[in-house]
């Protein structure tokens, strides 16, 4: 008889997006006519830029010549693009990370959820809490129990440090900075505190990058890789979505060092890098010619300029939020290097939630879909139009 996966059991049975998606849903069944505005779920709203546009053109243009029709690509994603990131990304920044430790996917958001594959069952998992819920639910599907929860607090600046955690025991450690649902940044002395511990311990970092787009403070590590010792204990997640609107292109890419293993049960080290090789090459065809070739223009000349001012643009979205909900006397946090506003909203946060989305046609994401340590916080993304931003903040005013 075939027995199901009952580890699906002990995860909610709506993905959070998928619950929200519900209420909205619900929302607007009951009024008709009314509009409702989304600063929920983190996706953008406005268009791929123009140097992206122009080689994707050339893409489709490609695949309908047979002289130039790509069908499968390298599973580890095409050299043109590899070599592109190592360069613009890692490489001017003073990283040494080479076009063969990159691994380019369909996003983050899988390789966030596959890479607990390589590892044992019996690991000890670490996540934030609040977090994004991909980490844990991922590791609790495949069968990992006792995930340990590090609370990011007002306190502690929304950053755990592992001299909290040593005790534990802990093998697999999630970082994402900045942080989602935060919009807090680690600061290069907190980042390379995680490094050195992870060092010392054999633990494994996974530092989920995605939003580093938005780090304008001069200082704040874009990679985990500007710490010393990371390339022996860490990996990195990247992604175009939030940083070139690829959340319906899809592309990203997982850095994994040649340095950086694992043991196996006879203490033997086991480098990642082959393993991840012979997961994605079994499991996954590559991203779309087209998807790379879009990505590979980001970092062309007008790509940077273009990708920059639309991440600036959601950046002042943000500080328009953060600053009205200030006004209206709610602390906030977040928004600043982060697309995401953080807010104490003196309530349960699905109450808040209800109260905006009946009150305001308002969509935000409830802190504690994010973990217990959210409770009594929301999230407001900036991603949307200015006009809609605007008006969702005249509209959440005159609710509360
Ligand atoms: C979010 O809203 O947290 C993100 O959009 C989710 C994601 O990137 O998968």
């Amino acid at each position: 008889m075939l027995h199901v996966n009952e580890n699906y059991s002990k995860i909610s049975p709506t993905y959070l997006f998928a619950e929200i998606a519900h209420r909205v849903a619900a929302h607007e069944a009951a009024n008709p006519g009314t509009r409702t505005i989304r600063l929920g779920i983190g996706d953008v709203t406005e268009p791929l830029c123009p140097a992206v546009i122009e080689a994707m053109h050339r893409a489709v243009d490609d695949e309908s010549r047979r002289e130039t029709f790509r069908g499968y690509g390298p599973e580890q994603g095409y050299a043109f693009l590899r070599e592109r990131i190592a360069e613009a990304d890692f490489a001017e920044r003073g990283i040494a990370v080479s076009a063969d430790e990159i691994f380019v996917s369909d996003g983050a958001k899988c390789d966030s959820g596959n890479i607990q594959e390589l590892f044992s069952q019996d690991a000890r998992v670490a996540v934030g809490d609040p977090v994004y819920p991909v980490y844990v639910d991922t590791n609790v599907m495949a069968g990992r129990g006792g995930i340990a929860l590090m609370p990011c607090t007002k306190e502690n600046g929304f950053v755990p440090s592992p001299g909290d955690f040593a005790a534990q025991g802990l093998d697999l450690v999630y970082l994402c900075y900045p942080n989602n649902p935060t919009g807090a940044v680690a600061t290069k002395g907190q980042l390379q505190a995680w490094v050195d511990w992870a060092n010392e311990s054999g633990a494994l970092v996974v530092f989920d990058a995605a939003y580093e787009a938005f780090i304008r403070t001069p200082g704040i590590p874009h990679s985990i890789y500007e710490c010393e010792g990371a390339r022996k204990c860490a990996v990195e997640l990247r992604s175009f979505s939030k940083t070139a609107g690829f959340t319906g292109a899809r592309c990203g890419y997982t850095v994994v060092p040649d340095e950086v293993f694992a043991r196996d049960s006879s203490g033997a080290k086991v480098p990642l890098k082959p393993m991840w090789a012979r997961r994605q090459t079994t499991k996954f065809n590559g991203a779309s010619y087209i998807a790379q070739r879009g990505a590979e223009a980001v970092y062309s000349p007008e790509g940077r300029e273009q990708t920059k001012a639309t991440v600036d643009f959601y950046l002042e979205n943000a500080r328009l939020v953060r600053e009205a909900f200030a006004a209206m006397g709610y602390e906030c946090f977040g928004g600043v290097d982060s697309p995401y506003v953080w807010v104490d909203v003196k309530r349960p946060s699905w109450d808040f939630f209800d109260l905006l989305l009946s009150r305001a046609g308002v969509v935000t994401t409830p802190g504690a879909g994010f973990g217990a340590a959210g409770e009594g916080f929301a999230r407001i993304s900036a991603f949307n139009s200015r006009e809609n931003v605007l008006e969702a903040v005249e509209r959440i005013k005159k609710a509360l």
